[in-house]
């Protein structure tokens, strides 16, 4: 799915900036600046920041609660 499309930002390129900036880890800030700068792209009209800062979160959200099951499972 298109999520910018100004820039032609998939869904698939936006979570895969989200690995490649370590927001695995937890620990890493991944903001949508960032997932514009792993794409070699520049926002232009804004409108799908809120789109990508949602995608961003329930990313981070998804592998955090992977995470917590994975130490519950290790008990
Ligand atoms: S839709 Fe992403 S910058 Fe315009």
């Amino acid at each position: 799915m298109i999520v910018c499309h100004c820039n032609v930002l998939t869904t698939k390129n936006v979570l895969e900036a989200v690995e490649q900036a370590g927001g695995r880890d937890g620990l890493s800030l991944v903001t949508p600046g960032l997932v514009f700068k792993k794409n070699a792209k520049r926002p232009r009209c804004g409108y799908c920041m809120a789109h990508i800062h949602q995608l961003i979160e329930d990313h981070m959200k998804a592998q955090s609660d992977a995470e917590k099951q994975e130490t519950v499972g290790k008990r």
